[in-house]
């Protein structure tokens, strides 16, 4: 296991999610992974606390770039979180991130992508593929967002739908960090723009909304979502807390009512742990400044998906 906490916010507008990592830990997450899951967490190598790193990576002077707000920022943090996310990914740790906005995600799946690739350079199924559980798909380009805000962005340029070649804005972004659209699925989707529909529809993408979770139930959505991916491919589990309905998850920058109950999170992280196939994990978005009852249930129920995403099990 590698574990890396990200405490940033610049990938959107409200500061507090630079305090997500925080409060996780704070509850006892890392030592639950350690006496109640069995994880050996050994010193530096295992735990990466990137929360002052990224505090000094923060570009005083970034003005917006084809609409997006703090290009260089965001642009150099994931670069570094790639960084360290590839080089626990290839030793053949499973890659967990603790957020942070989830523009973070940019660095931590083509982290993973690349290391998987140089891993099994021979596999035919060396390339990931992305569960990306959200009521929001994240997939605006530059062109088609409405707010700027670049955790509105991430997928479209893991996938190459949107490029830059501005020097120090996603310019580090390579093949060999890119995920392929048809390795991508949605689960939990409930707000997605309009421009973001149209490249869903135009790149035939892989989504589960609400909908579908309703007509089929979270089991059989799963079912297909792996069936989909397939037994042999690794899998990057990206999963922001917002997919889950405000009433299990109110303290988020974006909540969106009508989403996932706790135990259907709960359920597509065990999932997912079950496959064997997971190489990395996100939980993104948790933000302890916004709701006045406290960030006390957000944060159980961020510790409780992380849990079963590495294999807690009922019984
Ligand atoms: N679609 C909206 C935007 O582009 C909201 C994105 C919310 N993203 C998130 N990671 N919570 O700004
Ligand atoms: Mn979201
Ligand atoms: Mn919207
Ligand atoms: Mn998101």
């Amino acid at each position: 296991l590698g574990i890396t906490l990200v405490g940033f916010s610049g990938g959107q507008a409200k500061p507090g999610t630079d305090a997500g990592p925080t409060v996780l830990t704070d509850a006892g997450l890392l030592t639950q992974l350690s006496d109640d899951l069995g994880y050996t967490l050994r010193g530096d190598d295992t735990v990466r606390d990137f929360n002052n790193l990224s505090s000094e990576r923060f570009k005083s002077n970034d003005p917006p770039v084809r609409g997006m707000k703090n290009p260089r920022s965001v642009s150099a943090v994931t670069e570094q979180i790639s960084e360290l996310v590839y080089t626990q990914a290839r030793e053949g740790r499973l890659a967990l991130t603790l957020g942070g906005d989830h523009s973070i995600a940019i660095g931590t799946v083509s982290g993973v992508a690349r290391a998987i690739r140089e891993r099994y350079p021979d596999r035919e199924h060396n390339k990931i593929a992305v569960i990306w559980v959200d009521a929001h798909a994240d997939i605006n380009t530059p062109e088609t967002s409405d707010s700027g805000n670049i955790h509105g962005m991430p997928v479209s340029f893991l996938t190459g739908l949107a490029t830059s070649n501005e020097p120090g804005i996603f310019d580090w972004l390579r093949d060999e960090h890119r995920i392929s659209i048809h390795k991508l699925v949605y689960i939990g989707l409930r707000d997605v723009d309009m421009g973001e529909k149209r490249i869903l529809r135009e790149n035939g993408i892989k989504a589960f909304s609400m909908h579908d979770i309703d007509r089929h139930g979270i089991g059989k959505v799963m079912d297909s979502a792996l069936e989909y991916i397939g037994s042999e491919t690794p899998i990057h589990l990206s999963f922001d807390v917002d997919a889950l309905d405000p009433m299990w998850a109110p303290s988020t920058g974006t909540p969106v009512r009508g989403g996932l109950t706790l135990r259907e999170g709960d359920f597509i992280c065990e999932a997912v742990a079950e496959t064997g196939q997971c190489v990395g994990v996100d939980l993104v978005e948790v933000n302890p400044q916004l709701v006045e009852g406290g960030v006390g249930d957000t944060v159980r129920a961020g510790v409780s998906l992380v849990r079963c995403a590495l294999g807690d099990t009922l019984l």
